[in-house]
């Protein structure tokens, strides 16, 4: 018997942004995995919790800390996929959610990837979820793109002095993981005139929400890794 493994998003952070196919799958799974930095602290775990059945579900946490080496990364996630297929070996069926949307800077790539090596005979399906970038539009009454224009998704390793590059190939950008960047970026826009217009996103849709529209006031945004920055350059 073959397992099979769904990675479903679950959207950004309100539990009723998860689409009705994740949830029915999430609700039908035998084991459900749930991505962590550390033991206890998934963000994941925290939208879908009330979804779940601990009495007949099994929940397991993969736990991964936030390493900067990307070779301890792949390590780490080759261990966590060794457990993911010997969990589903018995043709069982797993539910791997992650916030947001799988495809898009996901920890789901990451065990995709290396259960190719350890588990190729198990079946992946991914479910895509709302992402960060469109529920920070959404939240912020922000135009992520319109007519011709562009859109650039971006981590925010692209800093303050990137801005200028990233605009010349896109009037749209949506920086996600600013963390220490963040207060350089909102210093770099206060230079750039009038027609920049930006939003501010912390962990949208969950009770803790915050929005900012107003670029000095961003300056009072907490540091928190779940913040999304989007940016454009307005057409005069
Ligand atoms: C590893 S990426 C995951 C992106 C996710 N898969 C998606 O589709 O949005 C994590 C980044 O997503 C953004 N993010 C995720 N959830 C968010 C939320 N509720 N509010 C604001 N930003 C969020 C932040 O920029 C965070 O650093």
């Amino acid at each position: 018997m073959t397992g099979l493994l769904y990675g479903i998003g679950a959207g950004p952070g309100d539990p009723e942004l998860i689409t009705v196919l994740g949830l029915r799958l999430l609700q039908a799974a035998d084991v459900i995995f749930l991505p962590a930095t550390q033991a206890g602290r998934s963000y994941a775990g925290t939208i879908v919790d009330g979804y779940l059945d601990r009495r007949h579900q099994e929940i397991r946490e993969l736990i991964c800390p936030p390493y900067r080496d990307r070779a301890a990364v792949i390590a780490r996630w080759a261990a966590l996929a060794d457990d993911v297929a010997a969990a589903l070996a018995s043709g069982r069926v797993g539910a791997f959610v992650c916030e947001g949307d799988p495809s898009l800077y996901s920890t789901f790539l990451h065990l995709r990837e290396a259960l190719r090596t350890c588990g190729p005979e198990i079946e992946i399906r991914t479910i895509p979820g709302v992402t960060s970038v469109s529920a920070a539009a959404a939240a912020g009454d922000f135009p992520l793109a319109t007519w011709d224009e562009r859109l650039l998704i971006a981590p925010a390793v692209y800093g303050a002095a990137d801005i200028p590059a990233l605009f010349a190939s896109a009037e749209s950008l949506a920086l996600l993981k600013p963390g220490g960047a963040l207060q350089p970026l909102i210093s770099a826009l206060q230079t750039q005139g009038g027609t920049i217009r930006a939003v501010l996103a912390r962990r949208v849709g969950r009770p803790e929400q915050q929005i900012f529209t107003d670029i000095e006031a961003m300056h009072w945004a907490p540091e928190d890794y779940f913040t999304t920055m989007l940016i454009r350059r307005e057409r005069r």
